[in-house]
């Protein structure tokens, strides 16, 4: 089933994740940590986020939680619970 159509089963995610880039400004310039991530999580659903080391798994994480530092940019779009962050 394609969740992005509405249908009779279609059932909302509990978050969704639309195109999340996060940059750092640092003093050796700009970071690109992670760029135009997507993904969608279910009610008693488990996400495992896989990748090489340094790849944005912590920072995507993160920048869910808005547990990001000052120097953080984030962009894209974090709905929990139908709720746009
Ligand atoms: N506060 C920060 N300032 C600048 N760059 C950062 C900061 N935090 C993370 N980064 C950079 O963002 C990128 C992604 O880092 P992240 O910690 O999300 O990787 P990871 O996939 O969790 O790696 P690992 O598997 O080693 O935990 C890396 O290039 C990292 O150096
Ligand atoms: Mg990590």
């Amino acid at each position: 089933m394609n969740r992005h159509l509405p249908s009779s089963s279609y059932v909302r995610p509990l978050l969704c994740i639309d195109e999340m880039s996060v940059s750092f400004d640092t003093s050796l310039g700009r970071v690109k940590a992670a760029q135009n991530i997507c993904l969608e999580l279910h009610e008693r659903e488990t996400l495992a986020l896989v990748g090489e080391t340094g790849c944005g798994k912590s920072v995507i994480a993160s920048a869910i939680m808005q547990l990001l530092p000052s120097n953080a940019s984030v962009k894209g779009r974090a709905i929990f619970s139908g709720i746009d962050f």
